[in-house]
């Protein structure tokens, strides 16, 4: 009895979710019914700008309501960031009870989604989704969910609950353990009650805290390649999806990412700590940044980084300034999360490619002399390509570079370089546009897989094979 009443009253608030998850904009939720001083504000603003819950047209979110199995399985789907496009097992649906009539993509395509993942399981091939979900559901599913991303308790930890049945002890141990979720009181956990909106909010948020937000969508549609191809000339790259070229009253340097943050994005810490910039000479060109731009894109959320990238109100930029230009002047936001997928995602640790020594401090001019010099540490690459096959790099190098480069890497002039003497003087550069290609001279993808620019690191570091220019 109780399930059909409820049913009738999901499939509402279902529609009126969807509808208005959709359109949330970024940033901006707020909800008449949660003011800043509700328990769970935090969390379920956190939620809703992620898109991963949404709102009712009437600008509510109703935090007392119950949660249905099926919306959880929405909910856990895209804070997991397991949600595609493409819609799963249409002509062989997993439980008997959530067919494609029920509704594509809701609730389907997420339930069986959350199948797939592992988060969910079915009771006797049934899911049941117009149910509301337990407490206990909750822990096995968020656990589940949470994978390695959660700790697992010290062995004889105990929860103190002295209701949980057995078959999810161990997980709600660990999601107590982890701070997800706690009991009614010291020894109740009370497995089988309700929780509601804010209450789900609130231990989504907390798991997301352990492994990390999802990526929004605009990231998963961007094309980290062609945001490789950016860091080094964005305004270069065609029409389609690439910047403005600014009118420049400065060098192009000073809006290049590469010359402010290095090929290995490592600044002054990297490949450019020896590079002079506009304070020590060189003025048609920046100094070198001391931000550690891998590090960043290994610990800022998507939205920070792609917020640093933009940099809304930073300087001018056809400034010749040293700091970061306001990009969002110049760049799409599709180019803007390019440049943050590349980051995260394309960016080779120079650790598997080569060996960087850097002796003294990074490029300074010394002002306690009359005239003031520049003083600049000393770089050595050693250990180029070691962690490689040269072999299949000789193979890869045969196949996919010798038509331009002629068999040995001789026939272009790189600087006056062969391809093996390039590799083996910049090889913190030589790697990027192998990947990234080089506007008009060599296309984007070339080699992508780490393990293949390793392989064809070795081999091009033999100058028995790949000499120098004759
Ligand atoms: C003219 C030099 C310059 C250029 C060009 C430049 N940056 Fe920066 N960038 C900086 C400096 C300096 C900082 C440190 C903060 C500041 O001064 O704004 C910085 C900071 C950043 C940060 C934040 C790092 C952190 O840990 O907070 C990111 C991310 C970043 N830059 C990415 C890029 C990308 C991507 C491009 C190319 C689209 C680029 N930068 C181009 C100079 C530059
Ligand atoms: C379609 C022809 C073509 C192919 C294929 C090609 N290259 Fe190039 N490559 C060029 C041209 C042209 C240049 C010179 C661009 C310039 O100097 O502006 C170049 C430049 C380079 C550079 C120097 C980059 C620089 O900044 O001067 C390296 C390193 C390089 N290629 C390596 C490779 C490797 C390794 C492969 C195979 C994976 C490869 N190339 C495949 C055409 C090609």
């Amino acid at each position: 009895m109780r399930r059909r009443s409820t049913l009738t009253v999901v499939v509402v608030t279902v529609a009126l979710v969807m509808a208005l998850g959709a359109t949330a904009a970024l940033g901006a939720a707020s909800f008449s019914d949660v003011p800043a001083t509700h328990p769970f504000c935090a969390d379920i603003t956190r939620l809703a700008d992620l898109e991963i819950v949404g709102g009712f047209p009437d600008g509510t979110y109703k935090p007392d309501d119950p949660v249905t199995r099926q919306q959880f399985a929405k909910i856990i789907v895209l804070a997991t960031g397991k949600h595609t496009e493409a819609v799963d097992n249409q002509n062989d649906p997993t439980f008997t009870d959530v067919t494609p009539a029920l509704g594509i993509p809701y609730p389907f395509d997420y339930i069986e989604e959350a199948a797939k993942a592992g988060f969910i399981l079915g009771d006797q091939g049934k899911f049941n989704p117009a149910n509301n979900i337990t407490r206990v559901q909750l822990a096995l599913v968020i656990v589940r969910a949470g994978g390695s991303g959660l700790a697992d308790p010290p062995a004889g930890y105990q929860t103190g609950f002295t209701d949980v049945p057995d078959y999810a002890q161990a997980e709600v141990a660990k999601a107590k353990f982890n701070g997800i979720l706690d009991g009614k009181t010291a020894t109740t956990f009370d497995p089988y009650a309700n929780a509601t909106r804010g209450q789900v909010a609130k231990m989504v948020s907390r798991l997301l805290d352990k492994i990390g937000e999802p990526a929004p969508q605009a990231y998963h549609d961007a094309d980290g390649l062609a945001g490789g191809a950016a860091y080094s000339q964005w305004w270069t790259l065609d029409a389609a999806g690439s910047g403005t070229k600014p009118t420049t009253t400065v060098g192009a340097d000073f809006y290049r990412c590469k010359a402010c943050h290095g090929w290995d994005g490592l600044g002054t810490a990297g490949s450019y700590a020896n590079r002079t910039g506009m304070s020590t000479g060189a003025a048609n060109r920046p100094d070198v940044s001391a931000a550690d731009l891998r590090a960043a894109a290994g610990s800022k959320s998507f939205e920070e980084l792609y917020g640093l990238v933009r940099n809304v109100g930073g300087r001018g930029i056809d400034e010749a300034a040293n700091a970061h230009p306001d990009f969002a002047a110049v760049l799409s936001e599709a180019q803007a999360w390019n440049l943050v997928k590349f980051m995260r995602e394309e960016w080779i640790d120079p650790d598997l490619l080569y060996d960087l020594t850097i002796d003294g401090l990074p490029v300074y001019s010394d002002t306690t002399v009359e005239p003031p010099v520049v003083v600049k540490p000393t770089l050595t690459y050693s250990s180029i390509g070691v962690l490689g096959n040269e072999t299949e790099g000789q193979a890869l190098f045969a196949s996919s570079c010798a038509s331009c480069h002629g068999a040995d890497g001789t026939t272009i002039a790189l600087e006056g370089m062969s391809v093996g003497h390039f590799v083996r003087s910049k090889p913190n550069e030589a790697w990027f546009k192998v990947k990234f290609g080089i506007p008009g001279a060599m296309p984007v993808g070339l080699v992508t897989e780490t393990s293949d620019m390793q392989n064809l690191y070795k081999a091009l570091a033999n100058p028995a094979n790949f000499p120098d220019m004759p």
